[in-house]
């Protein structure tokens, strides 16, 4: 049992409220934020000859030393210490004496843990955009090589319109798109510094607070100090992203396992990605789908949790909000490892193109283009609903599809069919007509294709 504050104290920490009260088993995560945000307050102070510049050096070769044990396994962070600040201030001041003990100097646990937290999200945020670009990369992928596999769309679950592999997937590529830029925007707004505010009320020492903003990759230094200490604005943002990436990952999930199921057989998920039963020897099971829509409600409880430990929160700094460590670290693990695997499961999933076709010639797809097809030869569109609607129960009644009626029977409903109807309600011509902006004919869609690469060419790296 290691503290900072032990001077204040008679009597000795009571075992369970110092379990209660540490952080260090889940903030040891944040060691390497913790570090660099150290190294820069500690150039600031001897920029502003606050500490000496021989003190800063062997504070600076200090913290390396910290920084590169641990990262080689030489040093363990253990609960031994209160939490991560405490851990490296301690081995710190262990390793180099004296000037060890003059890191803290104008600097609160408060701004320090506000700080970790900003430049691990910050990092995070870069890496969920690599996982999302990756999954883009596929998605994009299936796009191009099925522009031509047809499909039936689907509202209600029942069958709408015909489109295509490469429109249904596209829909997906809008949707993790948005959460790209969703991500960056929550980063843009994240990054300001709040290092430099102190407990809550700043600090009488001269510290130059743009210097370490600038340091550590940041726009500027916050505004309020109070703010600063107690601002989880940004977390909540960014698990808002990920609870949208979930709800995303979430709706490809169930489609994938309705696809995958025994009566579609749009799909069949690669063994790799499917686990068995322990009793039913046929089954092979979409689990990694299962499992990632039921992680959505785990994110969204992340989320809910945060919200709710942040909405009685007294300014500034109260210890209720080291509670946003572990909902953030668990929605940043689980939404990370939803990603991949989707985009492995998406990469190795074998579509079965022509039950696709099949399915989308059936259930009377074309029915809009047999009005549509009315509406060319002069009939006004409400009519045209109503004749086919008569067609449609016609051949319900005799079990046919629309395009197995004869020309007698088409005419004895509506007149104005003639022999071309059969060419206007192919499943192709049904698809190839459709080339508004946005639609699944071969021109739009290769313009969303073309224009989804170039979204994807410009995510950078930061
Ligand atoms: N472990 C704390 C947290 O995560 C660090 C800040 C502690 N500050 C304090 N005044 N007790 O929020």
């Amino acid at each position: 049992m290691a503290q900072l504050w032990g001077g204040r104290f008679k009597g000795k920490t009571d075992d369970l409220v110092y379990a209660f009260n540490a952080s260090i088993n889940f903030d040891k995560r944040l060691y390497r934020q913790d570090i660099e945000g150290s190294k820069a307050h500690v150039k600031m102070l001897e920029a502003q000859k606050v500490l000496s510049s021989d003190d800063a050096r062997s504070i600076l070769n200090g913290l390396d030393g910290i920084l590169d044990d641990i990262e080689k396994g030489k040093l363990e962070i253990t609960s031994e210490y209160e939490d991560i600040h405490s851990f490296v201030e301690a081995v710190l001041t262990e390793r180099i004496g004296d000037a060890g003990k003059r890191l803290h100097t104008g600097r609160s646990r408060n701004d320090q843990v506000a700080l970790d937290m900003k430049l691990y999200i910050r990092d995070e945020i870069d890496q969920i955009t690599d996982c999302l670009k990756e999954l883009l990369e596929t998605v994009l992928k299936l796009m191009e090589d099925h522009i031509d596999t047809f499909m039936p769309g689907f509202t209600h679950l029942q069958k709408a319109q015909p489109v295509t592999l490469a429109h249904h997937m596209g829909a997906y590529f809008e949707m993790f798109k948005r959460d790209v830029t969703r991500l960056r925007d929550t980063r843009v707004r994240l990054n300001e510094c709040p290092l430099g505010s102190g407990a809550l009320a700043g600090t009488t020492y001269p510290l130059d607070r743009e210097f370490t903003s600038e340091l550590l990759g940041f726009e500027r230094a916050t505004a309020n100090s109070m703010d600063s200490v107690s601002d989880r604005d940004y977390l909540i943002e960014f698990l808002s992203d990920l609870s949208l990436i979930m709800m995303h990952l979430s709706r490809l999930s169930e489609e994938i396992i309705i696809w995958n199921s025994n009566e579609y057989r749009f799909v069949e998920i690669d063994d790799a990605y499917s686990t068995g039963s322990s009793i039913m020897p046929q089954k092979k099971n979409p689990d990694i789908a299962e499992l990632t829509r039921g992680k959505c409600g785990r994110v969204y409880g992340d989320l809910m949790s945060l919200l709710t430990v942040m909405k009685g929160i007294p300014l500034a700094y109260d210890k209720d909000i080291q509670e946003d460590k572990e909902a953030a670290f668990d929605a940043i693990d689980t939404v990370m490892g939803c990603i991949q695997l989707t985009s492995g499961m998406l990469k190795t999933m074998k579509f079965n193109t022509e039950v696709m076709k099949i399915s989308a010639m059936k259930g009377f797809t074309n029915a809009t283009d047999v009005a549509d097809y009315l509406v060319t030869r002069g009939v006004p569109f409400r009519d045209a609903h109503g004749f086919v609607g008569q067609i449609v129960l016609y051949c319900i009644e005799h079990d046919k599809a629309i395009e197995d009626m004869t020309m007698d029977e088409f005419r004895a409903i509506c007149p104005e069919f003639k022999e071309d109807i059969y060419s206007a309600i192919s499943l192709e011509a049904c698809v190839e007509r459709r080339c508004t902006k946005g639609a699944p004919g071969i021109d739009p869609m290769k313009e969303e294709i073309r224009q989804s690469r170039k979204f994807l060419n410009s995510i950078s790296d930061k």
